[in-house]
């Protein structure tokens, strides 16, 4: 066993800080950050991520002073530094000598050097040079007062989930041997019977190149596998290193866990995390983006095991990569900060501490912008620093849920492959869909995956649950006949963990439990929708549908399946098993989720709330509680609560105003 302590080593308190790329800056600057860091309160900081080609500017020649004297004036200042392997993109002298280890795309491109992670995560040869320099950092650095944690590489997969290099195409095929042991097993996997596309050996076996048509759907499920592990591979390589050479010092790597990052399979990752740390950004079109936020936090925390997390990179206020990049509105940034924190963050992260003058990222907001400290932003960067200093004592507490949210990476990929019922079919919208219910019931979920233990939730939701073993199915029917009530829709179980179909009717594995019987589905047109007997309406999705066993709780109003069962309900043991077999609008969802909860006993965090008021708890194991309470609305709003008012350092005799835009924490009598 290690000796490492459990992050956050002696950071006290939330953990504040961002990514801090000094390497673009000269000494001045360099020592104007200290003295601005000390005026925000900064404690932690993110270092050397982009910093391979300054710290080994030629094979084997390293400049370290630089970094030195970084890390000991940020140590001098009293803050803590999570410490790169400086791995995340080889500079342009490694890509000159070895141009094997640049990725390719499935069309064959090559993706040169001259932005960054231009390197195959499969190439022996990247691996070989990647480790060499994780060691260089880590015998060299690994003494230093300054450094908490390390920092693998960057956002591994964000540019490249998915490599078709040669490297790539070895590394898939000892992978499938090892999936399936011979050719015989995989030809059955993959269903080769189909097109002529039986292998007579693993050698012509090949990534899923660009082909003429529809590419074989389990070998495109299988790749999206293999390149999550061997990102999951790259990362486990570079942290036994650090390991190795520094027992002491907890590792991460910061994830992107929201609901456009889909070809990294987080959960299977969480066992081999020292501390989850994720990476979010607003989409600034959405205008209900901050429930999509909720969604990423409760994801991190599910991934996180319901452990405290590091968010690791948000943003101050606009960045610079969507179509239109829209500033941060008053307060808004507090606002996403502290729901990181009420849904388990530990750290308040930035990219990045002060805004580049050059390069890609020039226009992407940071804790201290281009117009300098006498702006909202660098005002609200001392706020947020003061605010999180007062939130001192939440650290190390824990959110409780009674819902659990089943989100499945495998189930995503499959559900969207080529040849499918329906094109529109978007897992994440459906995701959220459900979650949106919850939030705007003030019901507090996890979000956990299909293989985690269901126990103790009263009531489950598992949108679209695709493709599930046999294992989770049982599982789920499990939930049910403990107490549960368990929720699926449509498309649940409909393959196997080989994108096969479960026959006999839809939906496969779950029809026992249901008690329904689907023989077609009925997908509808764009714009097509349809009335159910309750007077909502559905859209996308329709099928043909038995009861046998369940009883109906909506029926088709209209169109061609009227009379037939849209949303099915069965009594299970002490729980009972419910059937979306249709797209209810918002209204719709939020009454079906209404009713669930009724039924399960789950009540929000903290009744009575105006719309738009967010509330979430985190508990200590003594007792204490703090509530978080976040007005998204322009409105002032009364709350009943008592306790003391953290940020705002007062007693709250029995109720709180807090203001439109605002956010409060009480740590509640
Ligand atoms: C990602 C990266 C950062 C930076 C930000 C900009 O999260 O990790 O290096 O590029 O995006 O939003």
């Amino acid at each position: 066993m290690t000796t490492r302590q459990p992050w956050p080593l002696d950071v006290p308190g939330i953990a504040y800080g961002g990514d801090y790329n000094p390497e673009q800056w000269p000494l001045d600057i360099q020592l104007e950050d200290i003295e601005l860091m000390r005026e925000a309160g900064v404690g932690l900081l993110s270092v050397g991520i982009f910093s391979w080609a300054l710290l080994e500017p030629r094979e084997g020649v390293h400049d370290f002073a630089w970094l030195d004297q970084v890390l000991d004036r940020l140590h001098a200042a009293g803050i803590r530094v999570a410490l790169a392997t400086a791995t995340a993109s080889p500079p342009p002298w490694l890509t000159r000598a070895h141009p094997e280890i640049l990725p390719r795309t499935a069309e064959g491109t090559v993706l040169h050097q001259g932005a960054r992670q231009s390197y195959a995560i499969a190439s022996p040869v990247f691996r070989a040079y990647a480790l060499r320099m994780t060691r260089t950092m880590a015998e060299r650095y690994g003494d230093h007062p300054a450094l908490a944690l390390w920092h693998v590489d960057n956002e591994l997969g964000c540019h490249v989930p998915h490599d078709y290099s040669d490297a790539s195409a070895t590394a898939f095929r000892a992978w499938l041997e090892k999936r399936y042991g011979t050719v015989d097993a995989l030809n059955a996997a993959w269903g080769t019977a189909f097109w002529s596309q039986r292998y007579d050996t693993f050698d012509e076996v090949l990534p899923p190149l660009a082909a003429p048509t529809f590419v074989n759907p389990t070998q495109r499920l299988d790749f999206a596998r293999f390149s999550s592990d061997e990102h999951l591979a790259h990362y486990r390589a570079l942290r036994d290193v650090l390991r190795q050479v520094t027992p002491h010092v907890p590792t991460t790597t910061n994830f992107m866990m929201n609901t456009r990052n889909k070809w990294v399979d987080y959960f299977s990752w969480s066992a081999e995390m020292d501390v989850v740390a994720n990476d979010h950004y607003l989409v600034a079109a959405d205008p209900e983006a901050h429930i999509e936020l909720a969604l990423s936090a409760d994801l991190s925390r599910g991934v996180a095991g319901g452990a405290p997390w590091i968010l690791m990179e948000h943003s101050t206020s606009a960045v610079n990569w969507q179509p239109r990049n829209r500033p941060k509105g008053p307060g808004e940034m507090f606002r996403n900060s502290l729901a990181h924190v009420a849904r388990g963050a530990d750290a308040v992260m930035f990219f990045q501490w002060r805004q580049s003058l050059a390069g890609a990222e020039k226009y992407h907001s940071a804790m201290v912008p281009h117009a300098g400290r006498d702006t909202d932003v660098f005002r609200d960067t001392v706020e947020l620093g003061r605010r999180l200093k007062a939130l001192a004592e939440v650290r190390g507490s824990r959110v409780r849920a009674d819902v659990a949210l089943v989100f499945d990476y495998p189930s995503w990929w499959a559900a969207e492959q080529d040849g499918r019922p329906t094109e529109a079919l978007d897992y994440q919208s459906e995701l959220l869909r459900w979650y949106r219910a919850l939030w705007e019931l003030g019901v507090t979920a996890d979000v956990v995956s299909a293989d985690t233990a269901l126990d103790g939730y009263r009531a489950v939701i598992a949108p679209t649950l695709y493709s599930v073993t046999d294992r989770t199915a049982a599982r789920i029917a499990d939930a049910a006949t403990a107490g549960a009530s368990v929720l699926l829709t449509f498309l649940s179980g409909i393959v196997d963990e080989h994108d096969h179909v479960r026959p006999g009717g839809y939906p496969g594995a779950f029809r026992e439990l249901l008690g329904v019987r689907t023989e077609e589905f009925w997908p509808l047109q764009e714009g097509e929708t349809h009335t159910l007997d309750d007077g909502s309406t559905a859209d996308l999705w329709s099928e043909k549908t038995h009861l046998t066993g369940a009883t109906a709780v909506r029926t088709w109003a209209d169109g061609p399946l009227t009379g037939r069962p849209a949303v099915t309900r069965r009594a299970v043991g002490r729980g009972a098993a419910w059937y979306v077999a249709a797209r209810p609008d918002e209204d719709g969802v939020r009454r079906l989720v209404r009713s669930l909860l009724d039924e399960a006993g789950v009540a929000p965090e903290l009744p009575g709330l105006p719309a738009g008021v967010e509330a979430v708890r985190r508990h200590r194991p003594d007792g204490t509680r703090f509530l978080f309470l976040i007005n998204h609305t322009g409105q002032d709003v009364e709350i009943p609560v008592r306790g003391r008012d953290l940020i705002r350092d007062r007693e709250l005799a029995g109720h709180l105003a807090l203001p439109g835009g605002e956010v409060a924490v009480v740590r509640e009598d």
